[in-house]
């Protein structure tokens, strides 16, 4: 079952601001949404930050893998610049006061485990372990649908967060279906399967949902795709071009 909103703004604002940034994020929230999806990983002191690629260069200056670097470091570099000069300096956000700033404005978030290497079990945890503590009441009062959403490519990333905090709904992320997705899904508990809409089949769609889980799609830029997949019994997806299609399309 899936007892979220129906449409995500891809890495805060899409394609229309820096992803993974505050400023993607307001951007986003410009737009309407108040679903978020974005991407976490740890830096080299633990500490988890906002960041889609596990390496320095394409969205910030440098060289090297995000693990290289302390958070505070990796804060402090600019995550804006390449997108354009009116976005200089903006920071890569910490992950715990991105998820701050979300709870803080009635966003909710799926937040997307991104492991480096190596590093899965302890990412899942962290991750985990952080947004457990933080939607520790909203949890506790059974407040399902305002606790975030953890998914990850990463098998070993889902079973440490279901290790850490299992109140904490859990969704496998897979480009495509695998045959033994359903076996997959039920080893970490997930309460959804989050696939490229690319690689989806109607069918297949029927099976995920006769299944019991939610469904949901990456990321869909067209609104007659949007559609197409809402028909096909898909409860959600993201988006990168929000500016086409709003929080609120059906
Ligand atoms: O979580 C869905 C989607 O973000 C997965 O792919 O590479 O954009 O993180 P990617
Ligand atoms: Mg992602």
């Amino acid at each position: 079952m899936w007892r979220y909103p129906k449409v995500l703004a891809h890495r805060g604002g899409g394609t229309l601001a820096p992803e993974n940034t505050m400023a993607g994020l307001r951007r986003g929230m410009d737009a309407g949404f108040r679903a978020v999806e974005y991407d976490v990983m740890l830096a080299r002191d633990g500490v988890p930050v906002v960041m889609h690629d596990p390496f320095l260069g394409r969205t910030v200056p440098g060289a090297g893998h995000v693990h290289d670097y302390d958070a505070l470091e990796l804060a402090a570099m600019d995550a804006g610049g390449w997108f354009g000069a009116a976005f200089e300096g903006e920071p890569v956000p910490l992950f715990v006061e991105f998820a701050q700033y979300c709870k803080a404005h009635g966003v909710w978030m799926n937040i997307e485990l991104k492991p480096a290497p190596g590093y899965e079990m302890e990412t899942g945890g962290t991750v985990a372990r952080i947004a457990a503590a933080m939607f520790a009441e909203e949890l506790a009062a059974g407040k399902l649908a305002q606790a975030p959403l953890l998914s990850s490519f990463s098998h070993d990333a889902l079973l440490s967060a279901r290790e850490v905090a299992p109140q904490l709904p859990r969704a496998c992320l897979m480009s495509e279906l695998p045959p033994d997705w359903e076996r997959r899904a039920r080893e970490v508990e997930a309460a959804a399967i989050h696939v490229n809409h690319r690689h989806l089949r109607p069918q297949q769609a029927h099976e995920v949902k006769a299944a019991g889980f939610g469904l949901f799609c990456y990321t869909v830029n067209e609104a007659a795709r949007a559609r197409e997949l809402l028909d096909w019994g898909v409860d959600a997806f993201c988006t990168d071009r929000i500016d086409l299609i709003g929080p609120d399309f059906s």
